[in-house]
């Protein structure tokens, strides 16, 4: 059922269909909607359950152009540089995904101001012995139930986190202590697009099964 609110119940239908939701219309957002994808953001797991979030709701039109630009231009540095792909040797299905991916990436970035709701969640140390990969994992998995939760109501997000090359100009911005990590800018709104798959890999591929490399035998 893509492009249409699904039943709040089916889990499945809105994980397989939440993807990056880059090209968003201005209308505004109820704040109901926002204060329930934000509820369902604050139902994550975090470590010991300290809860280190803070979600920066911004809605004012002066505040969004502001972050709007900061965004642009970091884009503009990373587009540039073939958003970290250009070290890769691509097949000719990845580079096509990849084309489309920096489209919808540059319209994002052209028009994040218009976007009429951006979410900056933020997070700040809360003692967590989790370092490298794990340093995120107190924050990750609440922008993750908010943008499912996004998508069951019908509304697009996408994760994005070029901002935190210019953070302390979003601090500034935004009022925002130096203690408190950004986390990630989320533009929440009304798709312009459907729903859908995103391009992902078969499980099969990427699961072992009790030894690594060991692949499932029918
Ligand atoms: C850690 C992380 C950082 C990301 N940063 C950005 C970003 O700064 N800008 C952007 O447009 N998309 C960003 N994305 C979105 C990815 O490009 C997107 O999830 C991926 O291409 C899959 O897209 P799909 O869900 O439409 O299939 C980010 C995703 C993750 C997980």
């Amino acid at each position: 059922m893509a492009g249409v609110r699904v039943a709040e119940n089916d889990v499945f239908e809105v994980i397989g269909t939440q993807r990056a939701m880059r090209r968003l219309k201005p209308d505004p957002v109820p704040e109901e909607y926002i204060k329930k994808v934000l509820w369902a953001a604050t139902r994550a797991p975090s470590g010991g359950n300290r809860q280190p979030w803070r979600f920066l709701v911004v809605r004012d039109a002066e505040k969004r152009k502001q972050l709007g630009e900061i965004y642009r231009s970091v884009w503009e540095e990373y587009a540039k540089a073939g958003y970290g792909t250009a070290a890769r040797e691509l097949s000719p299905e990845d580079a096509e995904s990849n084309e489309r991916v920096l489209r919808s990436a540059q319209y994002l970035a052209d028009h994040m101001n218009e976007v009429p709701v951006l979410i900056v969640v933020c997070t700040f140390p809360s003692g967590s012995v989790n370092t490298g990969v794990a340093e995120g994992s107190s924050i990750y998995p609440a922008v993750q139930n908010l943008m499912l939760a996004a998508r069951a109501l019908g509304l697009g997000t996408a994760l994005t986190t070029l901002h935190r090359m210019k953070q302390d100009e979003v601090r500034e911005v935004l009022g925002i202590p130096e203690t408190v990590e950004t986390a990630a800018l989320i533009p929440l709104g009304w798709p312009m697009g459907r729903f859908g798959a995103g391009r992902r890999q078969p499980v099969e591929d990427v699961t072992y099964w009790d030894h690594w490399g060991e692949k499932h035998r029918d």
